[in-house]
Formats: structure tokens, sequence, C-alpha cells
């Protein structure tokens, strides 16, 4: 089984991402599956020109000769597609968003009618992966990744997959953190466990999805502290508000 991670980050390996992302694919490695990671931000990838030159020609090459045609390759050989991406503005990264748009070529131009009477393009056949979405966030709570699931709901419509695992991690800021070193060692733990299971089950057991929703540390009062923290070491970097 190959597992392959676009992240979406454009810190690649500094990121927050790539601490789960890290996690994930550990995992994943050692329940058996060959694992590659690619950070997009080292790739050159242009904007999709929106010309429909892909659909176009027999081969579904596009005009543009950038680093998306390898990467093509590298999806289409995947089993399980990792999508990762910080949170910006609600929504995936500029990086992962022109990844997506770039992936047009693996789409039939013509349009058909899914099971809930939407039209849809049908694939152009070939190996269609299963997703997961890995994403963290500067905010603490769960709820900024509504966009992101619904766009999860949406690309498994629009690519006839499935997403096998949605981790979200608000208190992004606190997967560097030094002196939580335990604490994301843990974390870490649990996203290791979800790649396995990934491998071996297919999907996320409930337990480990639950375990992986817990903030990163037990206390009932973690948003107010991370928020505190965080406008803590706002003070250090401007001086102060006052
Ligand atoms: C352009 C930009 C937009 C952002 N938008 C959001 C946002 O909508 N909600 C949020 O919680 N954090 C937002 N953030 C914060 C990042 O999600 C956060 O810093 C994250 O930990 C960065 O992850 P990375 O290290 O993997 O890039 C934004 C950051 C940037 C640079």
């Amino acid at each position: 089984m190959n597992v392959v991670a676009f992240n979406g980050s454009p810190k690649g390996a500094e990121s927050n991402t790539h601490v789960i992302v890290d996690a994930f694919l550990e995992g994943a490695a050692a329940a058996g599956a060959d694992v590659e990671n690619v950070f997009l931000a080292e790739k050159n990838i242009a904007h999709c020109l929106g010309c429909f030159q892909c659909w176009s020609s027999p081969t579904g090459e596009c005009v543009q000769k950038d680093d998306m045609a390898d990467l093509i390759e590298t999806y289409a050989a995947a089993d399980i597609v990792v999508l990762a991406t910080p949170l910006h503005n609600d929504n995936v990264s500029s990086h992962l968003k022109v990844f997506i748009d770039r992936l047009l070529p693996l789409a039939d131009p013509y349009f058909a009618v899914d099971k809930n009477k939407e039209t849809i393009h049908p694939s152009r056949g070939g190996r269609i992966p299963k997703f997961v979405m890995i994403s963290n966030c500067g905010f603490p709570e769960k709820s900024h990744f509504q966009v992101l699931h619904l766009l999860a709901e949406r690309m498994a419509r629009n690519y006839k997959t499935e997403f096998v695992a949605e981790i979200y991690r608000g208190g992004g800021a606190w997967l560097k953190e030094p002196s939580l070193d335990e604490a994301v060692a843990r974390y870490r733990n649990l996203v290791k466990l979800a790649g396995e299971e990934v491998v071996t089950q297919g999907r996320l057991s409930g337990e480990t999805k639950a375990h992986l929703e817990l903030p990163l540390i037990p206390s009932p009062d973690y948003i107010e502290i991370y928020r505190t923290t965080v406008n803590r070491y706002w003070d250090g970097v401007l001086g102060g508000r006052t």
C-alpha cells in the first residue's frame, strides 16, 4: 500500500502541520505501507490557467511544464493521499489549493449525474485513492475546521472516494512548544496509531478519533491558557500593547 502526503504549509519541514503528518506517516510505515511526503512549498506548481487544454488532449496533459506532471504520477500511484494544510482564512492554504486545482486532468470533461441527482464529472478511470485530511490552526477551538470538514465531504463526492480520516488540531502553536514536549509526544503517538489504523483497518477507530480530539493539556481552562500564552508571546515581540 502506498501512502503519500502532500503538505501545503509554506513552512514545509518546519511547519506545525508536519508535526502531525510525520507521526501519521510513521504509523502508516510501521503498519507496512510505503510512505512518501511531499512539501508542496518546495515544488514549482503554477496556478491552473483554466484553459481546459488538459481536457482537450487525449493524454490529459497540462500545457504548463512544471513539477505537477510528476506530482500527478505520484498522486495516481497512491492508495491513500493525505491532504495536509495549515488553516488559512478558514480554508486550505494557497499551496494546497493550487495543487488541488491542478488535479483537473484526472477528471473527465463530460457531465454525469451522481446518486443524489447532482451533476458531476466522471473520473477518467484508473485507481482512485482514498483521502485523509490533516490540518492545524492558530485558534484553539475545533469549530474553525467547519469549512475544511465541508470541503472534505465535497471532495469525497467530486473525487468519488472517501475521507478515511480527518485529523484537526486547534491551538497549533503548541505543537512546537518545548515546555509541552511530553503532551505533544503523547498526541503524536495517537496520530501514529491513526496512521496504523488507516493502513490496517481502512479507517480510524471511534476510540482513536475521540482521543485525537481531546485538548493537548487536560485542563478545563486550556482555551483561556492558550489565549493568554499566545498574547504573552505577542507582548514579547511587540513590547506589549500598553
Ligand atoms: C495567511 C494566514 C491565514 C491564517 N488563517 C487562520 C484562520 O483562519 N484560522 C486560524 O485558526 N488560524 C489561521 N492562521 C494561523 C495558522 O493556521 C497557524 O499559524 C498554524 O499553526 C500554521 O501551521 P503551519 O506551521 O503548519 O504552517 C493563519 C495563518 C496565516 C499565515
